[in-house]
């Protein structure tokens, strides 16, 4: 059963022993050991997309708990040089030496399938899902790549990191707030009744939720990126944890704009 939102901070954990790489997605996670004995997919702070993916997806797997779907378990995993040390492949190797330290581990679904439209998807689910998409502004939920898994029957919602694009180019919260989304891009528009779920939903999330959910961001992933200079984000990691809650709840109440 997975675990209803409780607004603790993250686990964090140790990796033991690197697997195998996960070539499908851009960003080459991997899967991973960990001294729990667990195992997981890791997403690497080094990868191109920057800590800011991490972020979203950590965000945005707590609204997706909250909103009641189902996403894998988190943890924060400290990722040593010398894992990498038996890794025959070059970029391996460069993407771990860059990501030394903290990195985000997702609990590894161990035979889950992706998505096929043959699944029959419960159109609750479907309806919140695809408002949750709508919300963050997700773009990574099309027929090609679904970023959805099939486990012991149920729909699991993985890989977040495209969402909240607004950290990239901090600037006017109305821009996001009031962006329309593109449902004809979403695998499941065609199943689900976003517009019928938003009261309900929407009622779900207040300042104390959103601020418990940015609790578990660790705060150095929250800090101006030197290498990414943008004026407007915010200075440090308090004042992004109000800018996230300040933009979330601000397009929450443009839903008009953004509902279908
Ligand atoms: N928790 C998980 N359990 C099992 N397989 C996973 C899990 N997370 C990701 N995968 C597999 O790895 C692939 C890449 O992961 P994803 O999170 O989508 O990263 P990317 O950002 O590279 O697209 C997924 O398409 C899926 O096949
Ligand atoms: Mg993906």
């Amino acid at each position: 059963m997975w675990r209803h939102y409780s607004g603790r901070v993250l686990p964090r954990i140790t990796a033991t022993a690197y697997l195998t790489p996960l070539r499908e997605g851009g960003s080459l996670p991997a899967i991973m050991e960990a001294d729990d004995l667990g195992t997981y997919v890791v997403k690497f702070s080094g990868a191109g997309q920057g800590t800011k993916a991490l972020v979203a997806e950590i965000i945005v797997a707590g609204l997706a708990r909250r909103a009641g779907l189902r996403t894998p378990e988190l943890a924060l995993i400290d990722v040593a040089a010398e894992i990498a040390r038996t890794e025959p492949d070059d970029e391996v190797q460069r993407l771990i030496t860059a990501s030394v330290g903290t990195n985000l581990a997702v609990d590894f679904l161990p035979g889950s399938i992706g998505f096929d439209r043959g699944f029959p998807v419960d159109r609750a689910i479907a309806s919140t899902l695809v408002w949750l998409d709508a919300w963050t502004a997700n773009v990574d939920r099309s027929l090609r790549n679904t970023n959805l898994l099939i486990w012991h029957r149920e729909l699991w919602a993985i890989d977040h990191g495209a969402c909240l694009r607004f950290h990239h180019a901090w600037g006017r919260p109305e821009s996001f707030a009031e962006a329309p989304y593109n449902y004809g891009d979403h695998v499941l528009s065609g199943r689900a009744d976003p517009r019928g779920v938003h009261d309900q939903l929407a009622a779900r999330f207040d300042e104390a939720v959103l601020d418990a959910i940015l609790a578990d961001v660790p705060d150095a992933w929250l800090l101006p990126e030197p290498e990414r200079p943008d004026p407007a984000a915010p200075p440090d990691p308090a004042a992004a944890r109000i800018a996230y809650r300040d933009y979330l709840l601000a397009r929450l109440a443009a839903a008009d704009r953004w509902l279908r």
